[in-house]
């Protein structure tokens, strides 16, 4: 294999960066040739395509976003889009294709690979939502965004005695939630994977405020409903006053942790070495902490399963 092309996919997450640093300085090392993809698929459709040398993803390693820039492209969900990537990149005589997005840009690089064209899938996304991974590189930093800012909210919500609801992102997954959840000492996380009780909500709000709690902190990951649809829950059920803070997009950007970082390197090296192997539709993830290669159709089509002895012993903690 003489030449790559390397493309960062749907919502950005930070180490994308790391990651295509990675495939770069590792694709090099062994003397293939890498093309950097601009904007994701549409790039890909586009021609936005540049050949990256070694300095080119220098500096890189600790920003966050994606120096390829990143898009959504209903046009590539069509077969005519997928055929005009394809005719692009065997006009810029590129033979695979590493692409670092979520689950829909897998099933993108899957299609790519059904008409022949290899490509590998590296995982990037704040949601940690691929099943086959334990991890997904962007999630440890966006977790460590949300505490930042629960430990902030905190602060006011006891100066004030109040209680306050905090909506994280995570699309149809409740792990950034949980995870937040558990780590920010909330008292209630609502999660997607498990069917809530407003009854059972209000009893323990009333019962840790009967036992002198000052303040309480409610995650609701945006994949249950919005927190101001969940304040309007707490006002109907129990009439209790509540303070809203969705997070939004601040979850998405920063420079990416040490450990994101980490993960990005291993699992873009590891995605170069699979293509050398001369493999194509396979996914890298990280599985007992040991970097591994599965089935793309795995990754988008299996049933991740969210630790839901986490969720139990949030609540036991949160007594
Ligand atoms: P993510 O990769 O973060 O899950 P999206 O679901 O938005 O983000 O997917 C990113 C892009 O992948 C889409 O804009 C589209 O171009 C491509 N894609 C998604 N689903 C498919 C599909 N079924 N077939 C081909 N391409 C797809
Ligand atoms: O997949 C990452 C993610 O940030 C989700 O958590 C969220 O639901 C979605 O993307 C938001 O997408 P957009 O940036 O298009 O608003």
């Amino acid at each position: 294999m003489k030449r790559i092309g390397v493309l960062t996919s749907g919502g950005d997450a930070p180490g994308m960066n790391a990651a295509v640093r990675a495939v770069v300085r590792k694709a090099i090392y062994h003397e293939i040739e890498v093309m950097g993809v601009h904007n994701g698929y549409q790039g890909l459709i586009d021609g936005k395509i540049e050949k990256l040398d070694l300095g080119s993803v220098g500096d890189i390693i600790q920003r966050g976003g994606t120096k390829l820039h990143s898009a959504r492209c209903p046009e590539f969900i069509t077969e005519a889009g997928q055929q005009k990537a394809i005719d692009q990149m065997k006009k810029h005589d590129i033979e695979a294709l590493i692409v670092v997005g979520g689950d829909g840009s897998y099933r993108g690089a899957m299609a790519l690979t059904k008409k022949g064209f290899p490509c590998i899938g590296v995982p990037g996304t704040i949601d940690n939502d691929i099943p086959g991974t334990d991890y997904t590189i962007g999630f440890d930093t966006a977790l460590n965004t949300v505490i930042e800012a629960i430990d902030k909210i905190r602060d006011t919500a006891t100066s004030h005695e109040r209680t306050f609801i905090i909506e994280v992102m995570g699309r149809n997954a409740g792990d950034l939630a949980l995870w937040a959840g558990l780590a920010g000492g909330a008292e209630t996380i609502v999660i997607p994977e498990v069917a809530f009780d407003i009854e059972d909500i209000l009893f323990r709000l009333r019962s840790g405020h009967e036992r002198g709690k000052k303040h309480s902190i409610i995650i609701v990951a945006e994949g249950v409903m919005s927190a101001n649809a969940f304040a309007d829950l707490l006002k109907e059920y129990g009439n209790i006053e509540t303070r809203v803070s969705v997070l939004g997009h601040i979850q998405r950007g920063g420079s990416p942790s040490a450990r994101d970082r980490v993960l990005a390197s291993l699992f873009g090296a590891r995605a170069v070495e699979v293509l050398m192997e001369g493999n194509g539709g396979l996914a890298i993830g990280m599985r007992n902490h040991e970097v591994v290669d599965y089935s793309m159709t795995e990754a988008f089509e299996g049933k991740r399963s969210t630790d839901l002895s986490m969720y139990k012993l949030s609540k036991e903690l949160a007594i």
